[in-house]
């Protein structure tokens, strides 16, 4: 298969992350035979800096005749501890989400057995946890009017929902159920908010065309906390914009680092893939960010293109390479692994799983493991 995939690698540990998935989807493409083609484009902080936008039109070009896109990451201290800046980087993540009407931002949470023990949550709790949250992407809070009084002391946040807007990805969120364990929880504050009433009363009339699948409602309080307490009961997660936001982190920590878990942003256009994880500027440069998380990206990126031997070979590596305790500071306090050394083991054993030669012992000394 042929495609075009752009490259937005972004701010701060963006470009290393993303640098790492595309050593593996190379490895995919010796493999089996594939042509990836990379085009890199600006976004975020760092097309700020040298065009004034977050996201320049040459960029959305690149996007709209791409197959897909890999993005890295987003956001620059100097804007976060900046309220009064006007132009932002993540109104570049914000503007290339609502363009390319990637509606649906699909974020599966998994856990590895040989994690468990270093989660912050009791090993019984988490244990066996899978779900998946669907998270609406384009509408909600983050998109609605704002508005900031002359004086500067009122401000508002606009949140607006339509049926459309639910259904489309209602229906998503129902298909993937099927395809699991056929249960569907919607997250929501309908006891306060109106945007809250209209996702229930719609989820109500969708769910009559699923009949297979059950339907559970949950108060997002109680969901939070819910995800700690039981995480096993869940198996679709579909809720608003900034719920999705909350709860995808929080739910994080079940995993062991937020720097493992992947999405997938899909919709009308072209779709995307990209790391939950931020920027992490205190780690840029410096070969210590976690990489699995853009590498995980790139396996939904083929699962997309139902490349799904190749997507499950990525996911067989993170495996090993969790396994191995082959893993960045994050995971791994003692004899961490640098980024790029995590990147090329997982992209030696998708080339060759029998013959990768890693040295279990110089694993263990938080040596080189690429002999
Ligand atoms: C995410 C991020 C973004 C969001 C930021 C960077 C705008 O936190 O993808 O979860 O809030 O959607
Ligand atoms: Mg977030």
């Amino acid at each position: 298969m042929k495609l075009n995939i752009a490259v937005l690698a972004g701010d701060g540990i963006g470009p290393e992350v993303t640098q790492q998935a595309i050593k593996v989807l190379n490895a995919i493409a010796d493999k089996y035979e594939h042509t990836f083609i990379y085009e890199k484009a600006e976004v975020g902080a760092c097309a700020i800096d040298s065009t004034g936008d977050p996201l320049p039109k040459s960029t959305l070009d690149i996007c709209e005749k791409s197959d897909a896109i890999l993005f890295g990451a987003i956001g620059d201290p100097k804007y976060d501890n900046n309220p009064d800046a006007i132009v932002r980087p993540e109104q570049g993540l914000l503007k290339l989400r609502k363009s390319m009407g990637l509606y649906a931002n699909i974020r599966p949470l998994t856990t590895y057995k040989s994690l468990l023990h270093k989660s912050n949550i009791k090993q019984e709790v988490i244990e066996g946890t899978d779900f998946v949250i669907y998270r609406e992407l384009t509408g909600g809070i983050y998109f609605g009017e704002k508005t900031l009084s002359d004086d500067g002391l009122v401000a508002s946040d606009n949140c607006q929902y339509s049926a459309m807007e639910i259904d489309r990805i209602a229906h998503l969120a129902f298909r993937a159920a099927r395809t699991r364990r056929k249960k569907l929880t919607l997250v929501d504050k309908a006891n306060v908010l109106e945007t809250s009433r209209l996702w229930r009363k719609r989820v109500a009339i969708i769910a009559k065309k699923y009949t297979d699948v059950a339907v559970e409602y949950l108060f997002v309080d109680n969901a939070a906390m819910q995800i700690i307490l039981d995480p096993k009961q869940f198996d679709v997660i579909l809720t608003e914009n900034l719920f999705g936001d909350i709860l995808s982190d929080e739910a994080s920590v079940i995993s062991g680092s937020i720097g493992l878990l992947a999405s997938a942003s899909v919709g009308d256009k072209t779709a995307m893939f990209e790391p939950i994880h931020g920027s992490y500027p205190q780690a840029a440069g410096k070969n210590i960010a976690n990489p699995l998380a853009s590498i995980l990206s790139a396996a939904m990126l083929l699962d997309h293109f139902e490349l799904n031997e190749e997507a499950q070979d990525i996911r067989a590596a993170v495996e090993k390479s969790i396994e191995l305790n082959l893993t960045t500071p994050d995971l791994n306090n003692t004899n961490h692994f640098s980024t790029t050394n995590v990147g090329s083991f997982i992209s030696d054993y998708v080339m060759d799983e029998d013959k990768t030669n890693y040295n279990k012992h110089n694993i263990d000394l938080g040596q080189s493991t690429i002999i």
